[in-house]
């Protein structure tokens, strides 16, 4: 299977093994554990978010969690991401205890959170994470081609996704279309560029053209190219004006505009400032 392709409603992808991944999820890196993650978890739910995504590395899996119940939506309805933190020498064993804090018996994504230590010797752990059960697709996050090649031909099966530092300012095409060759989906994180890029002024005019706020166009910019995206954000009301981004349509003007923000000369490479 390719991976890539969209579900019939617009509203998910499906990967290189046949499962499938909603395209809005919420993200909760630099969410504080605890009430401030629980309510942005919980939130997100119910208004409809169906994603969230979290990580061993950002100390709040177990909030994760409690927002999870606390939205009483039914686990099976919502796709749950988590991060090997790969300085831990097992994922097996680390996934084991994300489960006992997310308090769910499996995760639908589990992703190597970088290359650390080389790209390939965390593979056969995550390839056995998958044949326990315990996530349904693995993948990995901040890889760039050659690392991803790498993976790829070390394994026994392609990653599903590859999670990257992704919007118009980032806009690795280089990247992006080597994903795409080789069936896993990019997915972005940072799409709002954590906040700086909903300042720019060719996205605020795109975005009084279109009728809609700089973080929709952002993030619609993204889905248009079947770009899975993870806004994150502790607000209520920017949680839900995040989600209402499958009503309208960016023009090919607009998308051009946005194209020309990239700062990265459409590189192949994953990140400008690798930190490990
Ligand atoms: P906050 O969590 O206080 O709402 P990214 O997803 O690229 O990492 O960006 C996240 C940052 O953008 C956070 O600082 C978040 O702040 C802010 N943010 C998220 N959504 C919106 C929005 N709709 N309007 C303004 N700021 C937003």
């Amino acid at each position: 299977m390719t991976g890539g392709a969209l579900t019939a409603d617009g509203r998910a992808l499906i990967l290189n093994d046949g499962h499938q991944m909603p395209l809005l999820g919420l993200g909760v890196w630099q969410t504080r554990d605890g009430r401030d993650c629980v309510d942005a978890v919980r939130w997100a739910l119910e208004l409809g978010y169906r994603h969230i995504d979290t990580a061993q590395a950002y100390g709040n899996e177990e909030s994760v969690g409690t927002g999870l119940l606390a939205s009483g939506v039914p686990r099976d309805e919502v796709f749950i991401t988590t991060k090997f933190f790969p300085g831990n020498p097992d994922p097996v064993a680390a996934l084991e205890q994300s489960l006992r804090r997310l308090r769910v018996d499996h995760v639908d994504l589990y992703i190597i959170h970088w290359p650390q230590g080389g790209a390939t010797w965390a593979w056969p752990g995550m390839e056995r994470a998958r044949e326990l059960g315990y996530a349904r697709s693995v993948g990995v996050s901040n890889f760039n081609v050659a690392q991803l090649d790498e993976v790829i031909g070390a394994g026994t099966i392609p990653p599903a996704v590859n999670q990257v530092q992704f919007s118009s300012f980032e806009y690795r095409r280089g990247l992006l279309e080597a994903c795409q060759r080789r069936g896993v989906v990019l997915e972005a994180y940072s799409p709002l560029g954590t906040g700086r890029h909903l300042g720019d002024e060719t996205v605020r005019r795109v975005a009084d053209r279109v009728g809609r706020t700089p973080a929709q166009v952002l993030l619609r910019w993204c889905i248009q190219r079947d770009v899975p995206v993870i806004p994150k954000s502790t607000h209520r009301e920017r949680i839900e004006a995040n989600g209402d981004i499958f009503g309208f349509q960016l023009s090919d003007q607009d998308v051009r505009d946005l194209d020309a923000l990239d700062r990265t000369g459409g590189t192949d490479r994953a990140l400008e400032h690798p930190w490990w």
